[in-house]
């Protein structure tokens, strides 16, 4: 599986930004990771146009229907993306999406032919509390179908309290989590479970993503504030094509 380095725009960009997605394709042409950007579908086919490989942000379980402001899986895959995030703690706490919701989400991106990158963190209060790994392991229990491949299917651990603060686990942590993560995606998944991606995020940024790169079960990192800009984001991929 090729390591994997995603953008996610949240509710950022309009007909303006688009030029940062040239000049990031433009600065990478042939990136040895894969590199996607995910984006609102307001831009998504716009910046699909681009070249680049794009994602949606988020998706309903349902293909169509009366869903009022809603967007399904297989609308975005219409604009010509290939991933989308399913699951992201601003969806989880803000819109109070549950596990379950979350499973089904990720089966319907699947269903429309879109790679799922399903985010799980624990809160600041767990954290403090240790009880990151009971947390995280029930997050996958609820969220991860039992259908999940490698091929499908990629895994973002992103602390709620690292994103967006500055703040991040020490690399230590990291690679405590991503091995606690990987050990239980090969006890329930197998031969797919020790392939399939575990992304980190929070506050991943140029100056420190090559130390977070280096860390054992680490296959490359979602990356919100620092994806806006092409000048902050290249480096961060360039950080990960040199951890190869
Ligand atoms: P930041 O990189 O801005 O901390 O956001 C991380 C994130 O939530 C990506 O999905």
């Amino acid at each position: 599986m090729r390591k994997l380095i995603a953008g996610n725009w949240k509710m950022n960009g309009t007909s303006a930004d688009l030029p940062q997605l040239t000049e990031l394709a433009d600065s990478h042409p042939n990136p040895a990771v894969d590199m996607v950007i995910c984006g609102p579908a307001t831009l998504l086919s716009r910046m699909a146009a681009t070249g680049l490989s794009v994602g949606g942000e988020d998706c309903h379980t349902k293909v169509s229907g009366a869903y009022t402001g809603d967007i399904s899986a297989q609308m975005i895959k219409d604009t010509g993306a290939d991933y989308v995030i399913t699951g992201h703690s601003e969806r989880r706490i803000d819109h109070g999406e549950t596990d379950a919701l979350v499973a089904a989400k990720t089966e319907a991106g699947w269903a429309a032919d879109l790679h799922v990158i399903l985010c799980i963190g624990e809160t600041e209060a767990q954290y403090r509390a240790g009880d990151t790994l009971d947390i995280l392991r029930s997050q996958m229990d609820g969220s991860i179908p039992d259908a999940a491949t490698a091929a499908t299917t990629t895994v973002a651990y992103e602390p709620v309290w690292a994103i967006g603060t500055g703040l991040t686990p020490t690399p230590d942590e990291i690679a405590d989590v991503h091995a606690a993560l990987r050990a239980y995606l090969s006890n329930r998944f197998g031969e797919d479970g020790a392939e399939m991606r575990l992304l980190y995020g929070g506050s991943v940024k140029a100056s420190n993503a090559a130390e977070i790169f280096a860390l054992d079960n680490v296959d490359g990192a979602l990356v919100g504030g620092a994806s806006l800009k092409a000048a902050d984001f290249s480096p961060i991929v360039t950080a990960l094509e040199n951890s190869l």
